[in-house]
Parts: C-alpha cells; sequence; structure tokens
C-alpha cells in the first residue's frame, strides 16, 4: 500500500514536470530573418546556403519548424543532445543569434527529394500514417502529420524529404538511447518497438514525401 501511494505521488510529480515542460513548447521564435541570413554563414557549408544540404550527413533545415530548431541548438548547447561535429558549432553562435538564424532557416522553401530511395515501400507507408497496431505503435502521422510537415505551434519537426541516411540515424539513437532529447520520450518509446527493417523503410517512405506548402 504504501509503495502505491507513493508511486502515485511520483507519477503526480512527473505529470506537473510533463505539464510544465509541454506547455513550455508553445513559445514563438522571434527572430529576424534578414539580420539571420548574415549570421548563418558559419551554417551553410554543411546545411547548404538554403538550409538544403546536399551531403546526407548534414540534416536540411530548410522550413522546418523553428522552434524545433531552437530547441536542438539549446539541446546541444546544453549536452542534452551530442554530435562531435554539431555540439560545438552550436556553441559556436551566440545565444542571443539563435532566434534569427532559426527563423531564417525556417523560412527557406525545401527543394524535392533529390531522387527517390524505393519506388514502392507498402511497409515504411504502413508504419507512418497507421502505425502498427500489434506492437502497440502509433502512427507517425499523428504527431509528424500526414503530410510530414510537423507542427509549426509546436516542437513536433517537419520529417518530408529529410535524408534518409540521416533520418536512420536518428531512429537508431531514439532506439539505443543515444539520443535522449524528446521531453517526453515520445521518440524513444516509439523506437523500442520498431526492427532495424521496420526504422529503414519508414525512413525510406519519409524521405520521399513531397513538401506540400500550406497543406499541414
Ligand atoms: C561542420 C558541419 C556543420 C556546421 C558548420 C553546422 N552544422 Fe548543424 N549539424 C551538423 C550535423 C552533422 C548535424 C547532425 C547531428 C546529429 O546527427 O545528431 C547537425 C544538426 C543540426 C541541427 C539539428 C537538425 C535536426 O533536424 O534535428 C540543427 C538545428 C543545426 N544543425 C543547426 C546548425 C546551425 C544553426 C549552424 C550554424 C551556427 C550549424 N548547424 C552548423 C553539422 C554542421
Ligand atoms: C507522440 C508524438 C510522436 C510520434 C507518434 C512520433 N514522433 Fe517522431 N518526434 C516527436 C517529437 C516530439 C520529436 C522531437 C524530439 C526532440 O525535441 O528532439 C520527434 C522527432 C523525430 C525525428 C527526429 C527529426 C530530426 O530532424 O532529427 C524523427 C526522424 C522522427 N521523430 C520520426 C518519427 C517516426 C518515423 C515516427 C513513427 C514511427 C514518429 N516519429 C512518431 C514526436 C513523435
Amino acid at each position: 500500500m504504501k509503495k502505491l501511494s507513493i508511486k502515485i505521488i511520483l507519477a503526480s510529480i512527473l505529470t506537473s514536470i510533463a505539464t510544465h515542460i509541454t506547455l513550455s513548447r508553445e513559445n514563438p521564435v522571434n527572430g529576424n530573418p534578414v539580420a539571420g541570413k548574415e549570421k548563418a554563414i558559419i551554417c551553410i557549408g554543411c546545411h547548404g546556403r538554403d538550409g538544403n544540404s546536399t551531403n546526407p550527413e548534414y540534416p536540411k533545415l530548410a522550413g522546418q519548424v523553428p522552434a524545433y530548431l531552437y530547441k536542438q541548438i539549446s539541446d546541444f548547447k546544453k549536452g542534452l543532445r551530442k554530435d562531435e561535429t554539431m555540439s560545438s558549432m552550436a556553441l559556436s553562435i551566440d545565444d542571443k543569434d539563435v532566434a534569427d538564424v532559426v527563423v531564417f532557416f525556417s523560412n527557406q522553401k525545401p527543394k524535392k527529394p533529390m531522387r527517390k530511395t524505393l519506388k514502392t515501400n507498402l511497409l515504411g507507408k504502413t508504419i507512418y500514417h497507421n502505425g502498427i497496431k500489434l506492437k502497440n505503435v502509433v502512427a507517425c502521422a499523428s504527431c509528424h502529420g500526414k503530410n510530414g510537415l510537423g507542427r509549426p505551434k509546436s516542437r513536433y519537426p517537419a520529417l518530408a524529404g529529410q535524408h534518409t541516411d540521416y533520418l536512420v540515424k536518428a531512429l537508431k539513437e531514439f532506439k539505443s538511447g543515444i539520443r535522449r532529447n524528446d521531453l517526453l520520450l515520445e521518440m524513444r518509446n516509439i523506437t523500442a518497438k520498431l526492427t532495424e527493417t521496420e526504422i529503414e523503410a519508414v525512413a525510406a517512405y519519409i524521405a520521399n514525401l513531397k513538401w506540400k506548402w500550406g497543406q499541414l
């Protein structure tokens, strides 16, 4: 009985922390895209002049949800997300410049996916839109949107047209727990249930989703 009440107290503390985190997700990013363009000079070597990187190691930033980008840079700065290259890059950008740079990249138009990775990919499509009922995997679309454009006022990132290699890396890193900056464990919980084949299939499907402006 004692154990149970401790559990209940713990659960309510966790819920209140979670609610607090959820509320702070709504913060809009107030940046100046014109100033951001100048300040993004140190980023474009890897992420591309317009945020459409061509090297699949570097994620595309064009059109990405601004609050998501902002959070990632803060997470890299704080060491909550780690990457050999990007962690030091994040530290090189001044806190007061982050909002400008983020708004600049999110205003850029994403280019079409570069090539078709898979012509028909029913497994990836099914996981994305319907989840996997037997394993209690919810549809990716329920958070990332049916067109993979994320949710502009939240921190749910856009995924459409992202590089397959980067997506696979990100999903595997959530699965292994190397990446643990999803505040409510959304991605760690979901990837724990996915096999490598399922990860590759869903990543290939997402990479081929064409960006449709205005169709969130
Ligand atoms: C030398 C190459 C390099 C430079 C320069 C660079 N980045 Fe990155 N960036 C990376 C890599 C690699 C990743 C992927 C890290 C990972 O796999 O976790 C990344 C990831 C990111 C992410 C996360 C994207 C996502 O979809 O989660 C953001 C945001 C970002 N970079 C912004 C910037 C900004 C802003 C600058 C300029 C201040 C910059 N980067 C400069 C290499 C670079
Ligand atoms: C309950 C909501 C939710 C569901 C369902 C969900 N995601 Fe996510 N996903 C998130 C959140 C929140 C983040 C951002 C975490 C962070 O702050 O870094 C994220 C991040 C990601 C990223 C990293 C993007 C980047 O640019 O680095 C990928 C890839 C991803 N999700 C793929 C998927 C796939 C594939 C599925 C379905 C199998 C899925 N997600 C289902 C909420 C969700």
